[in-house]
């Protein structure tokens, strides 16, 4: 033991980081104390020529330990405060003195400031003397820790950052897709205005469309698109002179040829790099005169060539147009246009689509007659 404590003397003149202690403790008491302790334990502790064992314990924060643990074994951290250590004292000392070697790392209050060291100790028993000592050694680690505490601090703040972020961009999308929502919906009833059709037009098409479209397998979401959109598919109106928009009687060829125009200004207005809504909008504002058929317009566009977005919104244009009173028309029965529906199946009107509108009437009705379905 004496050539130990002279080496670990050594050791401690040397001036290395690490402090080399002989910690000693009988089997029979809890009491330890230091056979030798290198100089700066003391100075670090504040101890003064006192009991460096009992100051060692007062400055303890924590004790840290790692353990392998299961099948197959995981390595288990296992983090005591000085209260628990208390009552554990003799229990610790009991695992040191069979496992003969110690590795923890100790949280120490220095003067008020937290520092870690990393022990590491080798148990010898004494069994002629009931003694047991510990050779070990203390390296002061804070720097090391302290690094990791913070790089855990800046890891937790990143992802409260990128949590707050992902709930800003979400309330922000929600805000602007309303806001959109908004323009396009005005912009749709100042369409519907000018070609003096009413806002319960565009309403009743919209629902009738959405039904139609969930009626033909279309996804809830996809279809509230569609219900969004729908309304939009005269918007290329917006472009057509008034001399031809409001003309009284029948238009001429030519006047025809340019209200058929409606379609592409519609298409055109709703181009760009836009949302699903803009997408679907322009595709419906360009194809809703289309025929199954082929006979339609802007393109001539035939069957399944023309999108279903467009084939649904012209049968439930046209359902709801019939049922309106227009300067040249009285309103049609409800039960007379769906009639003409079915008289189109196959020439305008896709005709599964027909089917599935034929079938949904008890629900259309309701939309007609203006109750929520
Ligand atoms: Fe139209
Ligand atoms: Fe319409």
């Amino acid at each position: 033991m004496t050539n130990a404590i002279v080496q670990f003397h050594i050791l401690d003149q040397l001036g290395t980081p690490m402090i080399p202690y002989v910690a000693a403790w009988r089997d029979d008491g809890l009491d330890i104390w230091y056979e030798f302790a290198g100089h700066k334990l003391r100075a670090l502790l504040g101890s003064g020529q006192g009991d460096l064992a009992q100051a060692f314990r007062e400055s303890l924060i924590s004790r840290c330990m790692y353990r392998k643990l299961g099948s197959p074994p995981a390595i288990i951290k296992v983090v005591r405060d000085r209260q628990q250590l208390r009552h554990l004292r003799a229990a610790l000392r009991s695992m040191a003195q069979q496992g003969e070697t110690v590795e923890a790392v100790y949280r120490l209050d220095a003067h008020g400031e937290p520092m870690w060291f990393k022990d590491f100790a080798r148990v010898e028993a004494f069994e002629e003397d009931g003694l047991f000592l510990s050779f070990g050694t203390l390296a002061d680690i804070s720097k090391e820790v302290m690094l990791e505490e913070e790089l855990k601090q800046a890891k937790q703040e990143l992802v409260s950052h990128r949590d707050q972020l992902t709930v800003t961009v979400a309330h922000r999308t929600r805000k602007l897709r309303q806001a959109q929502l908004e323009v396009v919906t005005r912009l749709a009833q100042a369409a519907a205005c000018r070609d003096q059709r009413t806002a319960s037009h565009l309403n009743r098409m919209s629902r009738y469309s959405k039904l139609l479209a969930r009626a033909a397998g279309i996804g809830d979401h996809a279809a509230t698109v569609l219900f969004h959109a729908a309304p939009l598919h005269d918007v290329g109106k917006l472009g057509i002179t008034d001399l031809i928009l409001h003309k009284p009687g029948r238009l001429t060829e030519e006047e025809f040829a340019v209200m058929k125009g409606h379609c592409r200004l519609g298409a055109d207005l709703l181009d760009g790099q836009g949302s699903d809504l803009l997408r679907v909008a322009q595709a419906v504002a360009l194809t809703h005169h289309e025929r199954w058929d082929g006979s339609g317009y802007p393109t001539g566009l035939a069957g399944g060539d023309i999108p279903l977005a467009g084939r649904i919104a012209a049968i439930c244009d046209v359902f709801d147009a019939l049922t309106e009173e227009r300067p040249y028309k009285p309103a049609w029965t409800f039960a007379q246009a769906a009639e003409e529906i079915k008289r189109q199946r196959g020439c305008h009107f896709d005709p599964e689509l027909v089917d599935l509108f034929l079938g949904n009437l008890p629900a259309l009705y309701r939309i007609y007659r203006g109750q929520a379905c």
